[in-house]
Order: structure tokens, then sequence, then C-alpha cells
């Protein structure tokens, strides 16, 4: 079974690009089952249910979240309403929306789960590990494979929950800093992981925003507009291929397109 995970969606431009590929790009490679985080498809005011609804039709199975994810008040009816999105589970019960989902990949029953890291990352979120403890906890039983979005700014802490779950989530991916990390490796327990997929959005710039305005802002400390990158929109993922018999991952692609 191949699963693709690809990283922030930053911009409409990067959710127009997956609408043009991801389709086509699934297809090439064989791709069972695919997770995108697009905490921030509205480019730095997180989704709007429209955005989701289109990233879904591109071809995400399923999307995680971030940090950004609850700043559109306008998702909260939808992430309440819509199984195949998430925000992060630790959260809480009583923000609007779900942690975590189990969805259909070929008959097997998919646990996907989306957490934040609390190091150096705005708001500052409960222990992701009891909040993972406890999804897995009480789902025991009720699903086949997991997959966990760790959306976080510490790689530490990145390699700490990949660690933590080796061998108990089958595939880990980080996501949030928007730059593919070179570390995808599969753990000793054949759990598939990467401290960062990257993004999927525009190209030449600052983590996908206009490097003038990022450095304007960075050297004054005073308030900028952000603006999007110049260069042509780009997706970042990793393709990890999992055996269904021994629930371990074979083998690890990087990709772009
Ligand atoms: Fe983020």
């Amino acid at each position: 079974m191949k699963i693709l995970a690809i990283g922030d969606v930053t911009s409409p431009a990067g959710l127009e690009h997956l609408k043009k590929n991801l389709w086509k790009f699934r297809k090439t490679k064989g791709i069972d089952f695919c997770v995108v985080n697009g905490e921030n498809a509205s480019f730095i005011t997180g989704i709007s249910p429209d955005g989701a609804v289109e990233l879904l039709r591109a071809g995400a199975d399923c999307i995680t979240g971030g940090n950004h994810t609850m700043q559109n008040k306008s998702i909260y009816t939808y992430l309440d309403e819509t199984r195949e999105i998430l925000r992060p589970i630790n959260f809480g019960d009583s923000a609007p929306g779900r942690g975590y989902t189990i969805l259909d990949c070929n008959g097997y029953r998919m646990l996907v789960i989306s957490a934040m890291g609390n190091i150096h990352i705005d708001p500052v979120l409960d222990n992701p590990f009891s909040f993972i403890d406890k999804a897995l906890k009480e789902e025991a039983g009720n699903y086949d494979f997991s997959i966990l979005d760790i959306h976080a700014e510490a790689t530490g802490e990145k390699l700490a929950i990949g660690y933590g779950y080796d061998g108990k989530i089958n595939i880990i991916f980080g996501t949030h800093t928007h730059v593919k990390t070179a570390d995808l490796q599969i753990l000793p327990c054949g759990t598939g992981y990467i401290t960062d997929v990257g993004m999927c959005g525009e190209t030449g710039g600052v983590i996908g925003m206009n490097a003038e305005c990022v450095v304007e802002r960075m050297r004054t400390r005073l308030p900028k507009k952000f603006v999007a990158a110049p260069g042509e929109p780009k997706a970042d993922g990793v393709i990890f291929t999992l055996d269904e018999s021994s629930g371990k991952v074979t083998a690890t692609e990087s990709i772009s397109f």
C-alpha cells in the first residue's frame, strides 16, 4: 500500500496546483491514500470550507491541521460535520471538530491523527503524547493502520514523537516548517518517519512568502503585510510503502511535483 503525505498548502495557488496535478500524480505513482496538511490553504488565515472541499476533490483523502486551522471561524461547522478534515487533537474536546478519524483505504481502516507540538509554537497546547495515547487506546481494535501528522516547529520534539511511537503508529510525518528535512527513514521498529515533508505553494521566497516582505519585517520588527513568493507553485511530499501483512514501512520516497 502506498501512502502519500504532502506538506502544508500555503496559499490558494498551492491549492490550485494540487487541483491540477494531484490526481494525475496519484495515478502515476499508484497512491492508495493521500494525507495533505491544509491548515493554511487560505494563505495565513487558516482554511475555508470551500478550500477544504476543493482540497478533498483534488485528491486528498484526509486533511490534517495545525496552528492556523482555527483562525478562520467559518471552518468550525465544517470541522464538526466532516470526517475527512482534522484539527490538532490537543486542542481538546471543547474545540470544534476532531483530532483523529478512521477512513477507508482499499478496505482497510486507516486511523489518521493530527497533533501539534508545544515548543516554539503558538498557541501552546497541552502535551501531545497524552492525547495521542488516549486516541490509540480508545480506538484499539477499530483500525488496521495508522498515520500521524505532527505539526511542530522543533525538530527534536518531532523526532521524540517519532521514536515514542515507533512500531505503534505506522507512519509519522512532520509539518509546519515548510522546509523538507533530510531525515526520511524507517525507524527501528518499522515506522516510516520524516521530521518535515515540506510545503505546497509558491517557490522562490521564504517558506512560501515574498522574501523582501519577510526580510523587512525581520530587520525592522515593524508590521509588514505578507504576500506570496513570486515563483511557480510546487508540492513537496513523501511516499511511504506499507507492507500490509507486517504493518511495517518497507520503502520511502521523497517526491516533489
Ligand atoms: Fe503551521
